[in-house]
């Protein structure tokens, strides 16, 4: 038996009630982001995802505006001495593509990597600090973070005091 079990993975589960709820949120998240964090998005169509970076980028200080990646697979975004890259992945038709595109060579420690759709990536994605999952609940959203790492352990906390 070993002496050290680990802790059991932090996590926090709220309701949204609105848009801007959601965009609070990221703006909370934002406080315990580092550069080497990865997040993974889940969440249907229209579940909010994009709406979080958007309050993430607004809490850094990113004023302009923040596009769906969608189509272009990857917004890059230098703000607050940080690459971050918000990827969309829905469009892939085969996790072989995160290799085929480089996206890989986007996340490492002088980046933040923020991943919608990262079912459509796994199992070829860097691991995750954090999962963040998005659900419509009544006429709302509710998220849910599970931190997998200590640095994701942060991030749960931030959303705690929103
Ligand atoms: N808490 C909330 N309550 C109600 N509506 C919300 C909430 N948060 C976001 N929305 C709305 O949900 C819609 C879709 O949001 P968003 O584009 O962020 O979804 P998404 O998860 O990124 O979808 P996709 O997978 O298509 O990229 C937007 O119109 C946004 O205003
Ligand atoms: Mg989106």
């Amino acid at each position: 038996m070993p002496h050290h079990t680990s802790p059991p993975p932090a996590h926090f589960e709220r309701h949204l009630d609105d848009e801007t709820a959601t965009l609070q949120a990221g703006t909370a998240l934002s406080q315990s982001l580092a550069a080497g964090m990865v997040i993974y998005l889940y969440g249907d169509l229209g579940a909010g995802k994009t709406t979080l970076v958007r309050g993430i980028l607004r809490g850094l200080g990113y004023t302009r505006t923040v596009k769906s990646p969608t189509y272009h697979l990857v917004e890059a975004y230098s703000v607050f001495n940080l690459n971050l890259y918000h990827f969309d992945l829905y469009r892939f038709k085969n996790a072989l593509e995160w290799e085929e595109s480089g996206f890989g060579d986007y996340c490492g420690a002088e980046s933040l990597c923020l991943i919608e759709w990262p079912e459509k990536g796994l199992p070829l994605l860097p691991p995750a600090d954090v999962h963040i999952h998005l659900n419509e609940q009544d006429s709302g959203r509710s998220i849910r973070a599970v931190a997998l790492t200590p640095l994701g352990a942060r991030c749960v906390n931030k959303l705690l005091t929103c």
